[in-house]
Formats: structure tokens, C-alpha cells, sequence
């Protein structure tokens, strides 16, 4: 047993008393490696799951609570009838855990109470998907308290709807499918128009995963994901009123978007660039890994952290500091920020052997500038959640 899931067990113990039989769920967090802001476009995105994880310890209950700790966040519960109304409430971290309950329960999927544990390795907040690994570990302890599975696919679309009802966070459906369906050894090579998934391999002795924390989060990261998702189903009206065929930015070519210039407001024209361009480069990314080419992954990504910074405007002073310092790095094939942005971790391919060197570079050079310490690692490809012993 991992040093971890002993701590988040003797936890459990520690805060819900000893005996009965427990349950422990291992949800991974996410990074993506190239395919930003596609996934809610219908896109292509290139996601991982990393060794940090959300421990779900659980035991079922005599009544019909569920009650849900967090050791990431003491003195805060979740406490409701699974029965009764569930309603979404400040702490915000709650609301993941009540909405998969909520939406298992809208599904017609029979809950028993529970007590449940949660206990991290994975940063909180850090843009390494610790939301979509609350919501993936509440999901399987629900179903394993219940005695009942599912197709990882259908638990990554309920804990999308969670996060979309009940978080109130408009968001596509990479990070849940990476936390629920992952590969160890494995990017995913995820279509989010048909949930079709493609596994590419990594190998471990060839190349290396680095993950810089900013440690920041800038305030109007929400409402400026919510605006990305509006300016981009703007774009799609726009496009669908000169063809009835286009659902989605996916049906738009980049040359119809580059057609477009001047007729579609500046703002609109270089968010849907972005979009259409990253689809391309996600595509050619996972082909480009495939084949070992890693020089050529890394102008890609460097390319799409551009353009996330310059036509999608979702980068900030810290994460370009942390990929130009990569850049700089000896051993480094490529690096960009990774999820949402505004803040959260950028993602750097390095040679394995010169990984500790990558990280330590990252970690003096941020404290330099910024006075912050980062979170800075490295990790293999993981496998997606599933039970721990
Ligand atoms: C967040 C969302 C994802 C995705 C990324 C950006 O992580 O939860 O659905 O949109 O941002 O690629």
C-alpha cells in the first residue's frame, strides 16, 4: 500500500471511527499536452493522467447521508440526504461532490449513504483537473458503496454534468474522460465529437513529463472561461448562417476562418483561430508522438502556446515566464501552458535524464522573478481512477 492511501485511510479512521468495510477509490489528476480550449468546440485534445492523486476512502452508511471530508480542506463538509433536495452551496469544492451524487440520483442509479475521505497528493486548484478527480472519486465510491459499476465513459459525462449544474463552471468534457479513462504509458488522443479515444504511447525512457505550478490564480479566470465559451458559440452562429452544416467550430476549416478576417470582429476572428488551428496541431501532435519526433512535438506546442497567448488571450506573465525559461532549459523539446489558463501549471517534454535539471532550473528561476515557490515535477503517463487495494 502506497504511503498515501495508508495516511487517507488512517484518516478516515481518524475523523469517522474504526470497523465496517472500506472502500478506497485512486482518482489521478490530468495534464494536457497540446489541444486547448477544444474540447467545448467538439475538438481534439491530447490529455495524460499524472502520478499525483485524490484518495477516496469510503464505508457505506445505515441511513441515506452521504458525508464527505476533505483533508485539503479542514473543517468543511458535505452533509445531505441522498434522498432529500441537493442543492449547490459555498464551499465551492463541495458542490462537485453533491452534484455527482445529484446527477447519479437524476440517472436513476440507486445511491446508499456513505461516508467519504478525500485526501490529495494532487496540487488543489493548480489546473492539474483536482476538480474533475473530486468528482471521478466521489463518483466510483457512490458506485462502489452501491455495489454498482459503469462504463468510464458514462461516469465522465455525469461528472460533467455535475460540474456544469451544480459548479456552475460551463466546461468540456477532456478533464473528467483523462481522470476516468486514462491509459498508464499512454497520451489520450481524445475526440470530443464522438468520445472516440486514440492511445499513443510514451515511453518512459525516452521522454519525460515536467509540470511547473504558477501557484497563482487570477480573478477572472471563471468569468473569462465562461466569455471563451460564449465568443466561440458566437463564431459558430456566425459560420452557420453562411453554411447550415457547421454544429461546431470543428466544421470550420482554418482557411474559412482565415476568410473570414475583417467580417468577423477582430476579438471573435482571432478566438476562433485559435481554435481551429490548436484542432490541427493536436492532431498533428499525437501523430508526431507516435512516431518519436519529439523536436517536431515541441514547435507544436510551442506554437500553441502562442496561440493561446496572443488570439485566445488566456496566458499571463507567469506561465509565459515558466515555458521561455523551459525553452531555455538544456534537454527541453518543447513547453506551454496547460488547462484554462490565467494562472495554473505549464507542461514541458524534457529528456528523462535531464529532467531533475529542468526542474531545478524552473524552481530557482520562478523564485527569482516572482519570489514564489512552485510546484515543480516531474511524472510517468498513469493509469485513469479506479479502486486502490
Ligand atoms: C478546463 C476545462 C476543460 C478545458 C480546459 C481548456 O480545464 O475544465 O474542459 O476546456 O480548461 O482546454
Amino acid at each position: 500500500m502506497s504511503d498515501a492511501l495508508f495516511e487517507a485511510k488512517s484518516k478516515f479512521i481518524e475523523r469517522f471511527g474504526d470497523g465496517g468495510r472500506l472502500r478506497a477509490i485512486r482518482a489521478p489528476g490530468r495534464v494536457n499536452l497540446i489541444g486547448e480550449h477544444t474540447d467545448y468546440n467538439c475538438g481534439l485534445v491530447l490529455p495524460m493522467a499524472i502520478e499525483r492523486y485524490v484518495f477516496g476512502i469510503c464505508r457505506t452508511r445505515s441511513d441515506s447521508r452521504l458525508v464527505v471530508e476533505s483533508t485539503a480542506f479542514p473543517g468543511e463538509r458535505v452533509d445531505i440526504e441522498l434522498d432529500g433536495r441537493i442543492e449547490s452551496r459555498a464551499p465551492q469544492w463541495t458542490n462537485y461532490s453533491k452534484g455527482v451524487a445529484a446527477e447519479m440520483l437524476k440517472a436513476g442509479i440507486p445511491l446508499v449513504g456513505m461516508d467519504l475521505l478525500l485526501h490529495n497528493t494532487l496540487p488543489v486548484g493548480g489546473g492539474l483537473s483536482s476538480s474533475a478527480a473530486i468528482l471521478v472519486a466521489t463518483g466510483l465510491s457512490l458506485l462502489a458503496g452501491g455495489g454498482n459499476r459503469m462504463d468510464a465513459d458514462r461516469l465522465a459525462l455525469i461528472c460533467q454534468q455535475a460540474e456544469r449544474n451544480y459548479a456552475n463552471v460551463p466546461c468540456g468534457i477532456m478533464d473528467q474522460t483523462a481522470v476516468a479513462s486514462s491509459r498508464a504509458g499512454h497520451a489520450m488522443l481524445l475526440d470530443c465529437r464522438d468520445h472516440s479515444k486514440h492511445f499513443v504511447p510514451i515511453d518512459s525512457k525516452e521522454l519525460r513529463v515536467v509540470i511547473a505550478n504558477t501557484m497563482v490564480h487570477h480573478e477572472l479566470s471563471d468569468g473569462a472561461y465562461a466569455a471563451r465559451v460564449d465568443s466561440c458559440n458566437y463564431a459558430v452562429s456566425f459560420f452557420q448562417a453562411r453554411d447550415q452544416s457547421v454544429r461546431s467550430l470543428r466544421d470550420v476549416s482554418p482557411e474559412q476562418v482565415q476568410a473570414a478576417k475583417g467580417t468577423l470582429d477582430d476579438t471573435t476572428y482571432r478566438r476562433a483561430k485559435h481554435v481551429v488551428t490548436e484542432i490541427e496541431r493536436c492532431r498533428a501532435a499525437a501523430e508526431l508522438l507516435g512516431k518519436r519526433r519529439y523536436e517536431d512535438v515541441g514547435v507544436l506546442m510551442q506554437q500553441s502556446h502562442d496561440s493561446l497567448r496572443l488570439d485566445y488571450e488566456v496566458s499571463c506573465a507567469e506561465l509565459d515566464f515558466l515555458v521561455n525559461e523551459s525553452l531555455e532549459a538544456k534537454g527541453v523539446y518543447g513547453a506551454r501552458m496547460t488547462g484554462g489558463g490565467f494562472g495554473g501549471c505549464i507542461v514541458a517534454l524534457a529528456q528523462p535524464r535531464m529532467a531533475e535539471g529542468v526542474i531545478e532550473h524552473l524552481r530557482h528561476a520562478y523564485k527569482r522573478k516572482f519570489g514564489i515557490d512552485a510546484t515543480v515535477f516531474s511524472t510517468a503517463a498513469a493509469a485513469g481512477a479506479g479502486l486502490a487495494d
